[in-house]
């Protein structure tokens, strides 16, 4: 069965608060990581249709300070799945309600992994993607899954066959 990556895609608006921020009054990374964490796991979840645990963040990116008082909305979409892992994006806005603008403030990647009662690993539904964006993310997913095993030690450097297309381009 394959499921749509719009399927899995969660959204989730929050207020910065005074105890979710640093001594620049901006928000403190890992309050950031925490909510993208929760929402790509809310996603995974809806793609796997069963509990998920985090087994890596592969990318993070923090571009932009997100100030005390923000709206902060993150959407998070599974971009590819394999056997018994997902790999889910978490895009991070800055919701200005006022102006109405909405400006990019951050991006994670990371690889959730289906479960069963006793956290052994089970099959997840394969991904069909359907927008330009979900046919990127899901192309360029292998190597980062790759890259990501790798560095974790779990796959060897010679075996990275997609990683090492990279650099022979
Ligand atoms: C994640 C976990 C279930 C993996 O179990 P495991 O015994 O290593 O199982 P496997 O080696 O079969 O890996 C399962 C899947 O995860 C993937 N995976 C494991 N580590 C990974 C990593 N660092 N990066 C990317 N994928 C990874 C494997 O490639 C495999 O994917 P596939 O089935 O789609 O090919 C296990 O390590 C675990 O329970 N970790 C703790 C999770 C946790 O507590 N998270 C924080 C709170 S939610």
């Amino acid at each position: 069965m394959k499921k749509k990556a719009q399927e899995s895609l969660t959204i989730m608006t929050n207020f910065v608060l005074p105890n979710q921020t640093n001594n620049l009054d901006t928000l403190f990374g890992g309050e950031l990581l925490a909510m993208m964490d929760k929402a790509c796991a809310i996603s995974a979840g809806r793609h796997s249709e069963s509990k998920v645990v985090t087994a890596s963040v592969n990318h993070v990116s923090f571009n932009q300070p997100i100030p005390l008082g923000s709206v902060v909305v993150i959407e998070a979409k599974v971009s590819r799945a394999f056997t018994t892992s997902m790999e889910v994006y978490a895009d991070c806005w800055i919701d200005n309600p006022i102006s109405k603008t909405k400006v990019k403030a951050n991006e994670a990647i990371y690889t959730l992994v289906a479960v069963d009662d006793n956290l052994n690993p089970i099959r997840v539904p394969e991904l069909e993607p359907e927008t330009q964006i979900e046919k990127q993310r899901y192309e360029s997913a292998l190597r980062r899954r790759q890259l990501s095993l790798v560095l974790s030690g779990k796959l060897k450097a010679k075996e990275a066959t997609e990683l090492k297309k990279i650099f022979e381009d």
